[in-house]
């Protein structure tokens, strides 16, 4: 059975009156459902969006499994995705993925602490290069991190409530400064 509730199908409605044909509101409709699902697109997701936009599930198969940001793994509930491209490379975000795997007992390959709270991932560029080394969780960016940086954003996500991906049509993301 499927998760959408009739607020969930308005905002699909909404996304799609935007656009010249349904199809076209693919990936914003894929967020939405990303964000229903608590993250991921299982298949009952994608089916979902495919009955709602009247296309073949393999057409939203096509799309969800293209892009890295539809996850198609539950994930912890703060995903913390690091870049490694150039400029954070440079200013020692293979240093901070290594701090963070060895801190949180994972791989930055996508992998969810034992607790549940934690994925760890490395990520291409965030767009934040100018203030590397970058890292996003969720919908709020993290600029110039440290090892001390991390280590205190880590603590205080310990306790915080998830975290849900941020859909791109609600807006830009928030930047932060640790
Ligand atoms: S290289 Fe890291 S944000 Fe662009």
């Amino acid at each position: 059975m499927g998760k959408f509730t009739a607020t969930d199908k308005a905002r699909l409605d909404e996304l799609i009156s935007r656009y010249p044909t349904k199809k076209a509101a693919l990936l914003p409709a894929l967020w939405v459902a990303q964000e229903v699902y608590g993250g991921w697109l299982p298949l009952d997701a994608m089916e979902e969006v495919a009955v709602h936009l009247e296309l073949p599930t393999a057409d939203v198969q096509g799309v969800a499994t293209f892009y890295t940001m539809y996850n198609k793994e539950p994930r912890g509930q703060h995903a913390i995705e690091i870049c490694h491209n150039v400029s954070c490379m440079v200013l020692g975000a293979e240093q901070l993925i290594q701090h963070c795997e060895r801190r949180l007992g994972v791989s930055a390959t996508g992998e969810t602490t034992t607790d549940g709270i934690f994925t760890l991932a490395r990520v291409e560029c965030l767009g934040a290069c100018c203030n590397a080394p970058a890292v996003q969780v969720g919908g709020t960016y993290y600029e110039n991190v440290s090892f001390e940086r991390m280590d205190a954003l880590l603590e205080t996500l310990k306790t915080a409530s998830s975290e849900v991906v941020n859909p791109p049509q609600a807006g830009l993301p928030e930047m932060k400064e640790l």
